[in-house]
């Protein structure tokens, strides 16, 4: 491989990429990251508002970005997203699956409707996205596909997480499954597995001192993740740079799951 070559592993210029939970704090930033480094970029969730506040973030970073409105959720919704894409960009050459929910309870105390929230979001919604886009990337004879998973789906932990772990733990099997159905189409698929990250989801914890602590506690690192600490890994997995990666799981969390 030429240097000149060597130096552009991680551009991502003329490529199309899909970010579910566009609106959010870890889709929000990798849909920026990604678009830094030249990617087009929709944006997806359900609140168009939200969305065309994340699609001005990523032009203020020189990116281009269209918002479509989707529920995970649904199967038609999924199906016209992934149309609505085509038809702007004619291809799909990343997806970055960040929209997901988390319910905490004691696992004696889980009522359903959450169970069937976390598990419809994280896990079905999840493998939608990935079938519907999976489609346009065997079409087109490959792509990247990044999951996110979570710590959770290594570590019990203490405050009930019952559903939410579980739903990670089925993300990350879903992730080496299609790595392994789908290497013939050579598409990579991967996963990224955060510790706690400073986002409208971790708020109600980040926001209690004593409730922190029990996260805080068990990173080396000894601080939460801020929403830019995504970037590396999601530009790394939607890269050239990644290209002999799949079936991988990518711990980002500041040495969580190594103590
Ligand atoms: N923040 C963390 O500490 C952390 C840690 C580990 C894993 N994660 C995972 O990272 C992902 C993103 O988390 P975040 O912190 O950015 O959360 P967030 O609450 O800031 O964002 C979640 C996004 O998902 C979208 N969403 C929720 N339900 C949806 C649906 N049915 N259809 C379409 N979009 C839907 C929301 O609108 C929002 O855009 C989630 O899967 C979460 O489980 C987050």
């Amino acid at each position: 491989m030429k240097a000149e070559e060597m130096r552009n592993l991680f551009d991502l210029s003329g490529k199309v990429a899909v970010v579910t939970g566009g609106s959010g704090g870890l889709g929000r930033a990798a849909a920026v990251g990604l678009a830094a480094f030249g990617a087009s970029v929709a944006v997806t969730a359900r609140r168009v508002e939200a969305l065309e506040e994340a699609a001005a973030e990523v032009a203020r970073a020189g990116g281009e970005a269209l918002p479509v409105s989707c529920d995970v959720r649904d199967e038609g919704s999924v199906a016209a997203m992934v149309r609505r894409v085509l038809e702007e960009y004619g291809k799909l050459d990343i997806l970055l699956t960040a929209a997901g929910v988390a319910r905490r309870a004691p696992a004696e105390e889980l009522g359903m409707d959450d169970w069937d929230l976390v598990m419809d979001t994280n896990v079905k919604g999840t493998f939608l996205c990935c079938r519907e886009a999976g489609k346009a990337m065997i079409e087109r004879g490959g792509g990247k596909i990044i999951t996110v998973s979570s710590v959770r789906a290594a570590l019990g932990h203490p405050l009930g997480y019952a559903a939410y772990g579980t739903s990670k733990g089925a993300v990350n099997l879903l992730t080496r499954q299609l790595a392994v159905e789908w290497a013939k189409y050579r598409i990579n698929v991967n996963s990224i597995a955060p510790c706690i990250f400073r986002t409208p989801l971790t708020e109600p914890v980040l926001s209690h001192p004593a409730a922190a602590k029990i996260f805080l506690d068990r990173i080396p690192w000894g601080r939460a993740a801020e929403p830019e600490d995504f970037i590396g890994a999601a530009v790394f997995l939607a890269s050239a740079a990644s290209d002999f990666v799949t079936g991988q799981v990518l711990y980002v969390d500041g040495g969580n799951v190594a103590g």
